[in-house]
């Protein structure tokens, strides 16, 4: 039996699908990304990477039913077992989730519930707090809101900015991601 598949969703930089990617033991294969963004840079890295992209451009669909029911079309002509979000800012709809839930998973620079939205890291800074983090979850309908698999504390010193926070921050997301993968496409 050959490795399970996954696809990575992501709307921009990619410095979490280059880790998934480049992970020298992640037990399974990138086979798409899902892209929603033109111009997005992780669009050349997965092309430098050869994982197949799939460009969807929201503003091409009349609704975002039709917008995922190209996506779920995708995702089982590819034969896709996992579905990983990396930065991917958008709302999963319920006709990917009907099929999906239990096999999308989210990472999240905060730790949730703490946190949650589009800008985890600013909202953090910016609240004064001495401690944030990474947390890993499954997928559900609420923004940044389902169980979760894995969570690491990011400790916020008083020297910080918000860029040397960010460093730090997606330093553990690039460590975490790849070996939480790793052990749940095993345990299937
Ligand atoms: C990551 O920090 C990820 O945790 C965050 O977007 C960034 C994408 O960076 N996701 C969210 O905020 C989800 N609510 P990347 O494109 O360099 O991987």
């Amino acid at each position: 039996m050959g490795n399970a598949k996954a696809a990575v969703f992501a709307s921009g930089t990619g410095s979490n699908f280059k880790a998934i990617v480049e992970s020298p033991s992640l037990a399974c294969d990138i086979a798409l990304l899902v892209c929603d963004q033109p111009t997005a840079p992780v669009i050349d890295l997965a092309r430098q990477h050869g994982v197949p992209v799939l460009l969807v451009d929201p503003r091409d669909y009349p609704s975002k039913a039709a917008f995922e029911t190209v996506i779920l079309q995708k995702l089982a002509d590819d034969h896709v077992d996992w579905i990983f979000l990396a930065g991917y800012m958008r709302l999963i709809g319920p006709v990917l989730l009907n099929e999906w839930e239990g096999r999308i998973i989210n990472i999240h620079p905060s730790l949730l519930p703490a946190f949650p939205g589009k800008d985890g890291i600013g909202d953090a800074f910016r609240a004064g707090v001495t401690e944030t983090g990474v947390t890993i979850h499954y997928v559900d309908q609420g923004v940044d809101t389902g169980a979760i698999i894995a969570q690491e504390a990011v400790q916020i010193f008083p020297d910080d900015t918000q860029d040397t926070l960010k460093k730090r921050i997606q330093a553990v997301e690039h460590r975490l991601y790849p070996k939480v993968i790793h052990q749940l496409v095993s345990r299937t």
